[in-house]
């Protein structure tokens, strides 16, 4: 089977209007869609890279697979990745041994350790072409930060037997040049377009089933429905970022935040090929501190590519710090500038959505209440390794053999941070359903240019209107289809972001990421001008 594409592919390639350096500069990975009913060993929902890595890990184990997606491979948050490959946790390791205690603590180090090492044996063992490098590591302090963190963390990442070491200077950062740092030795990075292609022939290789533009629906122990065909299975794993086949009880446990990220032309050699990360802003209004992440990836024989992220905020909720959208680039690109003098015109701009977990690690594993329904979420910033990860332990789950990250992962445990970050991130969810009564951030129609949208207020409705290229306006109910909060407009994204747990939508109304499972109601405009006008 031909698994590229070559033909041009309409805006879902990924989750948003910006596309990221890994899919620009690869043909899509596409195959078959789902044209009749079928029966399967393990149904996996999902082609990131949670998904396919599962599906590698039981076809190696021996099991049938077959896969669906329901755009393209990667199209989701996997191919808006930066793809650090990294056991340096963006939470912590101290707060993980406050957590969960020194011998938890290690056990999750371990784990990404192992992950890393999975990637680095499954390049070699497949022959996957996909620029994977090993590379170090520069833990370094942001601004707003004291050295009391590294000091916690370098003791913290010692006791959890990662072989770390604290240096005096960030390597190659002028502007840091005082600071202090840790290096985590033996990290990665890779293309991750191009590792999720090399997965997908393996996988076709061994005999598992893939189609893409198949959305599965009415997800339940039996199986699933995709393209109106029925998918029967004995074990369901829904890879699917936030899970889509549960309404509530994982959607109180993590929260969606935005990242954005920025690549730029460097010349070669003015930077080694390694990591860098700052300790995360401790003036920022969020829980999960934004923090500055930053690689090199090859470009061509003059330059590499320096990509540089972070502003991160809760996902539809830019503006509670007045920081619009396309303001978090221009502060993103001073941020590296300002580290990274060399830096030469922007060639990319994207951004994309991650689950922070309520106490710092994905879940993994046995859905809450289900027996064969199993779910890989929560990937925080380290969703690369996590989703390779969800791929081992599942498979260990469901062919019963022992593993030792099964409990630390476990979707049904009762660890909770602090009750204080709890109750603040759940009250910001409840606040977001006070958009009920202000007004829309649009007065009227006639207000959108074409290519703009906004939620305008009518009577007691919210519409989210959009304007196309053409002029034709869109009009669809504002309220979100999960549990009702109102849409925000993401400018730079085109989509319609919902504060609460993260859904969001086409500026026409189709969903693209959950936990909402449903499109967005059409209004009609014209009944909607009779009563009140818009
Ligand atoms: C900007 C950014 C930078 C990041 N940088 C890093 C980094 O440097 N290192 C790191 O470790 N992590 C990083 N992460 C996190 C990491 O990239 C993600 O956590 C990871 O890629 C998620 O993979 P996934 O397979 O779980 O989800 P996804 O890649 O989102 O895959 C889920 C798939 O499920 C599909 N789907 C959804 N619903 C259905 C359905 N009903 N039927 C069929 N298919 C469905 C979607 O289309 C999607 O393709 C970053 C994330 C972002 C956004
Ligand atoms: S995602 Fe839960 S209300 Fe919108």
């Amino acid at each position: 089977m031909n698994i590229s594409s070559s033909k041009p592919i309409d805006s879902n390639v990924t989750s948003g209007e910006n596309k990221s350096f890994w899919t620009a500069s690869t043909l899509p990975i596409v195959f078959e869609k789902l044209n009749q009913n079928i029966e399967t060993d393990i149904l996996i929902v999902g082609g990131g890279i949670s998904g396919l890595t599962t599906a590698y890990c039981l076809l190696k184990a021996g099991r049938k697979i077959t896969l669906v997606e329901d755009g393209y491979i990667g199209s989701g948050e996997t191919g808006r990745t930066t793809a650090h490959i990294t056991c340096a946790l963006d939470d912590r390791y101290f707060e993980l041994e406050k957590i969960f205690g020194k011998e938890k603590a290690m056990l999750a180090a371990n784990s990404h350790m192992a992950a890393i090492q999975f990637i680095a044996n499954t390049v070699k063992h497949e022959n996957i072409d996909c620029d994977f490098k090993r590379v170090p590591g520069y833990l370094f302090l942001s601004g707003s930060d004291t050295k009391e963190t590294l000091e916690k963390e370098y003791a913290a990442t010692k006791n959890a037997g990662l072989l770390t070491e604290m240096l005096e200077q960030v390597p190659a950062l002028e502007s840091e040049k005082e600071k202090w740092c840790i290096k985590f030795p033996d990290q990665g990075q890779f293309h991750i377009m191009k590792y999720l292609r090399g997965l997908a022939l393996a996988i076709l290789d061994m005999g598992g089933n893939i189609y893409t533009e198949t959305k599965a629906e009415e997800i339940s122990k039996e199986g699933a429905k995709a393209n109106g065909f029925k998918i029967k299975a004995k074990h369901i794993v829904v890879a699917t970022n936030t899970p889509v086949n549960d309404w509530v009880a994982m959607h109180t446990k993590q929260w969606a935040y935005r990242t954005y990220v920025i690549a730029a032309k460097i010349p070669k050699g003015i930077l080694p090929y390694a990591l860098w990360w700052d300790s995360g802003n401790k003036n920022s209004k969020w829980i999960a501190a934004p923090y500055h992440y930053v690689r090199l990836h090859e470009l061509d024989k003059d330059f590499d590519l320096l990509i540089s992220g972070g502003e991160d905020h809760k996902v539809g909720q830019a503006d509670d710090e007045n920081i619009p959208e396309e303001e978090r680039y221009t502060k993103l690109i001073d941020w590296t500038k300002k580290r990274f003098p060399a830096m030469e015109n922007l060639e990319y701009k994207w951004s994309g959505q991650v689950m922070e977990p309520i106490d710092s690690m994905a879940f993994i594993g046995k859905n809450p209440g289900d027996e064969n329904i199993y779910i890989i979420t929560g990937d925080s910033g380290n969703g690369i390794t996590h989703g390779t990860l969800g791929g081992i332990i599942l498979t260990d789950i469901i062919t019963g053999k022992e593993n030792p990250w099964v409990d630390i992962y476990s979707p049904s445990r009762t660890t909770i941070k602090t009750a204080g970050d709890y109750l603040h991130e759940a009250g910001n969810m409840v606040a977001q359903y006070a958009d009920w009564v202000t007004k829309g951030d649009v007065k009227d129609a006639d207000e959108l240019k074409p290519g703009q949208g906004g939620i305008i207020s009518s009577g007691l409705k919210k519409i989210a209107a959009y304007r196309d290229e053409h002029n034709n306006l869109h009009t669809c109910t504002a309220v979100c289809p999960h549990l009702g909060a109102i849409l925000q407009w993401n400018a730079e994204e085109k989509s319609f972001d919902c504060p609460a747990h993260g859904s969001r939508f086409t500026p026409k109304g189709q969903v693209i990421n959950g936990p909402a499972i449903t499109d967005l109601k059409i209004i009609d405009v014209k009944e909607e001008l009779e009563t009140n006008k818009i």
